[in-house]
């Protein structure tokens, strides 16, 4: 039994999709735990892409794919990337489990994003603009509506006819728009549709995740987002609306601490982010560019332009302790391949003068102290043994095991399933 959780390490995007899709061939299910379908992970194999927004990503090898607890789910987008994946040829239906727990997004939840972004203005947080936000107000304000909630339609409709009435007012006087307003008949019809083709996945999943460990069996955990937009941990107010830290995953999928076996950090070989909010390593010249153009840097949920900049160490270093990192997978290293120089952030110069080698509570206004390193100068993109790597990147990557305290596990040297080096395979599984 080994029950392994896959986090972001730094602002998402870190290629999760791809590892968790690789360690899925030794996995008897994998969960999504927190966020919904403002994730966008992307898994390559043979001359396929998938980008999988919700379901999770182990559904391509037609594993047991679970949506627990702590996701939110927007029905009509789950519908619609269900039947793209069908047209693909992969059962879904046989494969998929959703928790009668979690949270929908409702069609208010989406437009109450957008439009509060609107309104902020220059100060917007960049949200995906799915929802997610609003959809966890709600649950935790216990104004929300769950999956469960669907199968007494005479209780759904009447919570139904409740909610849109209040949130008819808010979008009229709050937000001032000629947008329509919500129908909660429509909204019924639209959503009964959706229960006709979901009904069967709707299950207990904290039952379901605790049996496959009694008996034995490996379970992924797939972390969306990354350590920095953790909604506690990360750079508030610009950050997911969930806990993207691996301790999630437990309350998430509703499983115990002891389960856990391991923890895969994701790391990228640089920094990227989407959205707004401080970046202390972005870069805005020429280097960022090459980044962002060779690293293919563009939103796989909204195709937004991804700000890149240089490793910092200070940030995967506290990721390391507040997901409690077993150890690491680094990604995207050929995208480092023609850099005379690297850099690495090691600290950062305060506000005040002072140096410090620890995150301190605001990135605002922080230099970044770079150690500079030499770059490998040769293609390694799609290498696929360990002593064929360059010296030049061997070195770099110890050195950021060294800092960030965690010792390498995976290297990725493309973005396809079997561009992949995995030192010792058997140390994720008992
Ligand atoms: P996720 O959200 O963490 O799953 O990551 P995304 O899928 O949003 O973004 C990662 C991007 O990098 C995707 O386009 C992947 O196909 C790609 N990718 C993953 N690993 C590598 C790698 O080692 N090298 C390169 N060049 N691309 C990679
Ligand atoms: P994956 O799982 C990168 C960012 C948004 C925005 C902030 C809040 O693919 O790594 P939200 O819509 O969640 O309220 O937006 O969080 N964001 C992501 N950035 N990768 C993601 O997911 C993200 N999901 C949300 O860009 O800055
Ligand atoms: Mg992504």
């Amino acid at each position: 039994m080994a029950c392994l959780i896959i986090v972001g390490t730094q602002w998402g995007d870190e290629g999760k999709g791809k590892v968790v899709d690789l360690l899925t061939e030794r996995a008897d299910a994998v969960v999504r735990y927190q966020g919904g379908n403002n994730a966008g992970h992307t898994v390559m194999f043979g001359n396929k892409t998938f980008i999988l927004h919700m379901v999770p990503s182990g559904i391509l090898r037609e594993t047991t794919s679970i949506l627990g607890n702590g996701v939110v789910i927007d029905l009509s987008e789950l519908v619609k990337e269900i039947n793209e994946l069908e047209k693909m040829g992969i059962d879904v239906e046989k494969h998929l489990r959703i928790s009668d727990r979690a949270q929908l997004v409702m069609p208010w939840h989406k437009t109450f994003d957008q439009l509060r972004e609107q309104k902020k203005g220059k100060s917007k947080i960049g949200t995906t603009g799915r929802g997610i936000g609003p959809t966890y107000e709600d649950k935790a304000g216990r104004a929300g509506i769950r999956v469960g909630d669907l199968l007494d339609q005479e209780k759904f409709r009447s919570r139904l006819s409740e909610l849109a009435k209040e949130k008819n007012i808010f979008l009229e006087k709050y937000f001032d728009t000629d947008e329509t307003s919500f129908s909660a008949e429509d909204i019924f019809s639209e959503y009964a549709d959706y229960l006709e083709k979901l009904e069967p996945c709707i299950v207990d999943t904290p039952f379901l995740i605790n049996q496959l460990i009694q008996d034995g069996k490996n379970i992924l955990f797939e972390g969306a987002q990354g350590t920095f937009l953790d909604v506690d941990h990360g750079t508030y107010p610009f950050v997911t609306s969930s806990n993207t830290l691996s301790g999630n995953a437990c309350v998430g999928s509703g499983i115990g601490p002891t389960c856990i076996t391991g923890v895969l950090g994701i790391v990228k070989a640089y920094t990227t982010r989407v959205g707004n909010g401080p970046f202390p390593t972005e870069l805005l010249d020429d280097d960022g560019k090459i980044l962002q153009s060779e690293g293919n840097e563009f939103g796989a949920t909204t195709g937004r332009p991804r700000r890149c900049g240089w490793f910092d160490a200070l940030l995967v270093r506290q990721a390391v302790r507040l997901n409690g990192i077993t150890s690491i997978a680094v990604t995207k290293l050929d995208v480092l391949d023609n850099f005379d120089t690297l850099k690495i952030a090691t600290g950062y110069r305060l506000s005040n003068g002072e140096e410090s080698d620890n995150l301190p509570r605001s990135l605002e206004n922080v230099i970044p102290v770079y150690h500079e390193m030499p770059g490998w100068k040769c293609q390694t993109a799609g290498l696929v043994k360990y002593d064929q790597l360059p010296g030049e990147m061997l070195g770099y990557l110890d050195k950021i095991s060294e800092l960030v305290g965690a010792k390498v596990s995976i290297i990725s040297t493309g973005p396809k399933r079997e561009e992949t080096i995995v030192l010792n395979p058997d140390q994720f599984w008992d």
